[in-house]
């Protein structure tokens, strides 16, 4: 009988997590991996209706954040780096033709090959290569490799969070390996279909970059309706659902440690609606989300960010709830109430989290 035990307490603890899940975010977006291709419609097909939010589209952040490795910029990158590869690290080669990226380390005397596949960011800041690897189920893992590209710099170093010392393992002075469920996770914030066939991600098929059925769901009745199937899955969205929708790529406040959630703390200034959700503004303000300040379908480089647009829609001395800066400024709004931070050693992040400045912290500069 006892026996009979551990079955039921996996189930009902499953349906706790499922039940608590869902308590914490009720309508999340739609999972990317449908093998059902025929839900998804052709990405083309959104522009022959939507001008407005196609027009520019191709632009952003979101729609080249994924490139295979052999795409022209990356491939100029890698060029680049073939030059000075051997500066950086005296081991390393990079072999470039027509079907292949491979970079090469020699370790004692063997040598170590990676295929590079896939080339994460759209350079906005950074530039990542992975090369994926068969593991034994026929999975892929991924080698995230340890060189990245920086914007800031214009010049190569250590991808964020590796180690500037080489490792010992097989794969080590390439990179760092991640399994099949962390390469998946890095996949589906970086595109918008990732269809399993029997089970396993069929990279062929996957449909690169954050792209507009990334955030509307999957579109092909709407487009074979002509647009009246409508989900109106956005509208329908309460405030904090439609925060927590961004949120599961930029994370949530509930994914990070409570004491971790403090002002100007640069581990969490990358996340923008951890920060965002702790401001006065967001608190007193049930209209404000992401989308108040940023348009999903321009990219940020069109978006006027100089700050004050942003902040006068609500802290406008017309209204009576809530004046202009009481400090007396009417300009550079984002220079003391939401800065800059150096969150990596080539990269800022924008603090999020609006709030009197405390010229007593570093954070403020
Ligand atoms: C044949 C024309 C047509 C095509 C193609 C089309 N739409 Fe629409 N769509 C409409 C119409 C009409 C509306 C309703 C009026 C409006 O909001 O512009 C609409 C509304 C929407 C809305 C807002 C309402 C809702 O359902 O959430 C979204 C989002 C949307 N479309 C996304 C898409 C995407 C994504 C694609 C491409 C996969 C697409 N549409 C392709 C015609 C079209
Ligand atoms: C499926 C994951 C995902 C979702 C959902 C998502 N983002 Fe992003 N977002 C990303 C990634 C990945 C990047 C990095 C793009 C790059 O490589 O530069 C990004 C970048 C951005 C940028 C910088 C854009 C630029 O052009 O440089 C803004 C602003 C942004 N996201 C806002 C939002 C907002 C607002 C929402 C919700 C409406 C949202 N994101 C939802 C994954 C996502
Ligand atoms: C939970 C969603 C998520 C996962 C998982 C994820 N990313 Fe991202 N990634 C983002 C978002 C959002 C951004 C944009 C802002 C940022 O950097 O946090 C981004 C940005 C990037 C950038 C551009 C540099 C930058 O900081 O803007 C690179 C390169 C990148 N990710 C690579 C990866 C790789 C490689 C993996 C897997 C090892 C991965 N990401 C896993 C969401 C994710
Ligand atoms: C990062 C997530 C994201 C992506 C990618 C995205 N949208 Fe949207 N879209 C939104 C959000 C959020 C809204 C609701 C905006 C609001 O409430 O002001 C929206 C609104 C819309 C609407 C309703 C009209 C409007 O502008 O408010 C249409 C139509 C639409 N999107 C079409 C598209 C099409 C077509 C694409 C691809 C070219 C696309 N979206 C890509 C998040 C996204
Ligand atoms: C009060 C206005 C405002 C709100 C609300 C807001 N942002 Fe931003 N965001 C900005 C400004 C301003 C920038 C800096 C723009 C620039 O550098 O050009 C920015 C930059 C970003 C960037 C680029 C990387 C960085 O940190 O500099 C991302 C990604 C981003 N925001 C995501 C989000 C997400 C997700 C939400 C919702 C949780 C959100 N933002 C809500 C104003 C806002
Ligand atoms: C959607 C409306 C909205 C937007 C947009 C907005 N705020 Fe606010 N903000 C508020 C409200 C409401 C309060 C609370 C004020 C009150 O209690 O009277 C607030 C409070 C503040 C405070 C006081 C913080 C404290 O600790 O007491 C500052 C500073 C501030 N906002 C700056 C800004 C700046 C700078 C921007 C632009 C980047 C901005 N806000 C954008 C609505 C908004
Ligand atoms: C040079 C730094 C600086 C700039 C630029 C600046 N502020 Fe401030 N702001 C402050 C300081 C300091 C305070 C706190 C003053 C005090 O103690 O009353 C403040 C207070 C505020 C408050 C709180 C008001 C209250 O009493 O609740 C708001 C709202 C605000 N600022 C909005 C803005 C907006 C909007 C802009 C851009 C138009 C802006 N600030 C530009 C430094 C600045």
């Amino acid at each position: 009988m006892g026996q009979r035990w551990p079955p039921v307490v996996l189930a009902v603890l499953l349906i706790t997590i499922i039940l608590l899940g869902r308590a914490k975010h009720p309508h999340p977006l739609p999972e990317p991996q449908l093998g059902r291709a025929r839900l998804w419609a052709d990405s083309d097909s959104c522009a022959d209706c939507h001008f407005e939010q196609t027009e520019f589209f191709l632009q952003t952040g979101h729609a080249r954040t994924l490139q295979s490795a052999s795409d022209p910029e990356s491939l100029r990158l890698l060029k680049e780096f073939r030059q000075v590869a051997s500066e950086k690290d005296e081991a390393l080669t990079i072999d470039i033709d027509q079907q292949e990226i491979v970079v090469s380390s020699t370790v004692g005397s063997s040598i170590r090959d990676l295929e590079l596949d896939w080339c994460f960011g759209s350079g906005t800041h950074a530039r990542t290569w992975v090369g994926t690897l068969p593991d034994s189920w026929g999975e892929r893992d991924l080698i995230e490799f340890r060189w990245s590209w920086y914007h800031e710099t214009d010049d190569f170093d250590i991808t964020p969070g590796q180690s500037l010392q080489k490792g010992t393992g097989y794969f080590a002075a390439l990179g760092t390996l991640f399994d099949t469920p962390k390469a998946r996770r890095c996949f589906s914030c970086h595109s918008t279909v990732l269809p399993q066939n029997e089970g396993r991600t069929d990279f062929q098929e996957l449909h690169s970059g954050v792209t507009c059925q990334r955030c509307h769901g999957p579109r092909q009745a709407h487009v074979e309706s002509e647009g009246e199937i409508q989900e109106g899955f956005w509208a329908a969205a309460s405030q904090l659902e439609s925060i927590q929708r961004c949120g599961e790529c930029h994370r949530i406040a509930e994914d990070q440690k409570p004491e971790e959630i403090t002002p100007g703390n640069p581990d969490i200034v990358r996340f923008q609606p951890v920060g965002l959700v702790q401001s006065p503004c967001f608190k007193n303000s049930p209209q404000l989300t992401c989308v108040t300040c940023h348009n999903p379908h321009q990219p940020l480089s069109m978006q006027n960010s100089s700050g004050i647009w942003q902040c006068v829609q609500c802290h406008d001395p017309q209204q009576d709830h809530h004046v202009l800066c009481s400090a007396g400024h009417r300009d550079n709004c984002l220079e003391c109430h939401m800065p800059k931070v150096q969150v990596f050693e080539n990269i800022q992040f924008t603090d999020h989290w609006i709030r009197m400045p405390d010229f007593s912290s570093e954070t403020v500069n």
